[in-house]
């Protein structure tokens, strides 16, 4: 499932090139930043970060990225017959930064519980693609993640809340939005402040979105279902010029495949399929990666960046993101393939420009 370094010999000499480019120049370019997907990214203390699975919450100035904190050994869950690599659940990292390319490890913001065999969260369990959103109402910052048992079959979600966007978080409980099963997920918040869970359900088969209660901590009984029988996971929802955007994956485990981008009138749907958004080497699986998150870059009017996860299964830890800019040129928003590139900062507008060839 991985690329392997035969096949990236090209990219990485590109990249190597576009580096030393930069790197000459010596430009504010640099000292901005840059994101280079795909390949191993330094939190500001020189260690791997750790957030997979992730998302992005942007809080007075700063960009918070939480994630799903994977333990160091990678294994296969004992009597599960399908491809089910994990390691233990380490709970929930979080990361800050004023720029998306500098970040500070701020801990584990939501621990796993280690005292309770049973807890939903105790290491032996999956905690993953945790998203935190804020509830202006209540000041409480709240986090919904998938919570499942070693095969999966669990499949619920698991709300938790803090005070502060650096946690701790308490865990609160986990359910089955209205009955139905929940697996792979995202949060989005509206601007009217209304808030949605989007869970792959039914066995994965199709997809719901359900309004969540004002305080953000319930499932209410309004959901729609979503591309019915086609097996999308992996939601990123995000929303520009009036338009709801929905990502997906197709449901291949931790193998990559195409990725779709539907477009709606109205957050609960009904979507379109505007068809695979990805462009580039690669862009039939996704740059080998998979979707997580859709962040709109703060303080800019049209920069969204697309965050996916490239899974290495049988080292998850070692598992790299990719962030690419979406690009809305004429017809359909697009995701092309870019070795290094610039996020813009707070301020700016206008489309996002790649920094080195490919
Ligand atoms: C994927 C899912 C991941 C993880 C994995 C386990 O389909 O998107 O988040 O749950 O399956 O195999």
């Amino acid at each position: 499932m991985i690329p392997t370094t035969s096949k990236h010999n090209l990219s990485r000499l590109t990249r190597l090139v576009a580096a030393a480019l930069i790197a000459a120049s010596a430009t504010t370019a640099l000292a901005a930043g840059s994101i280079a997907s795909g390949e191993r990214w330094l939190d500001r203390e020189g260690k791997f970060i750790n957030a997979h699975g992730g998302g992005i919450l942007y809080h007075e100035g700063v960009y918070y990225w939480y994630g799903e904190a994977k333990g160091d050994f990678t294994y296969r869950s004992p009597g599960v017959g399908w491809d089910c690599y994990r390691t233990d659940a380490g709970g929930v990292s979080c990361y800050t930064s004023t720029d998306l390319c500098h970040w500070t490890y701020r801990g584990i913001v939501l621990e796993p519980d280690t005292m309770h065999t049973f807890s939903d969260i105790h290491p032996t369990m999956v905690i993953e693609r945790p998203k935190v959103i804020y509830n202006r109402s209540t000041g409480k910052f709240v986090m919904w993640m998938h919570i499942d048992n070693h095969n999966y079959e669990k499949a619920v979600a698991g709300v938790a809340v803090s005070d502060s966007p650096t946690g701790k978080f308490r865990f609160i409980e986990s359910v089955r939005p209205n009955g139905q099963m929940s697996r792979d997920m995202t949060l989005f918040k509206d601007d009217d402040e209304q808030a949605y869970l989007v869970y792959s359900s039914e066995g994965n088969a199709t997809l719901h979105i359900a309004q969540l209660s004002d305080d953000y901590q319930h499932v209410t009984a309004r959901y729609e279902r979503l591309f019915i029988g086609q097996s999308r996971e992996a939601p990123a929802l995000f929303k520009r010029q009036g338009k709801y955007y929905l990502i997906t994956s197709g449901c291949t485990g931790w193998d990559p495949n195409e990725a779709d981008l539907a477009v709606a009138d109205h957050v609960m749907g009904p979507y379109t399929s505007l068809g695979n958004p990805c462009r580039g080497p690669h862009a039939d699986k996704t740059f080998f990666a998979q979707s997580t998150h859709v962040l709109p870059v703060a303080g800019t009017a049209d920069c969204f960046i697309a965050m996916f996860d490239r899974w290495n299964k049988r080292n998850l830890i070692d598992s790299r993101y990719v962030w690419l800019p979406i690009r809305f040129d004429a017809g359909a928003p697009t995701i092309s393939w870019a070795d290094v590139w610039q996020p813009p900062q707070a301020g700016a507008s206008g489309h996002v420009a790649a920094v080195a060839p490919h």
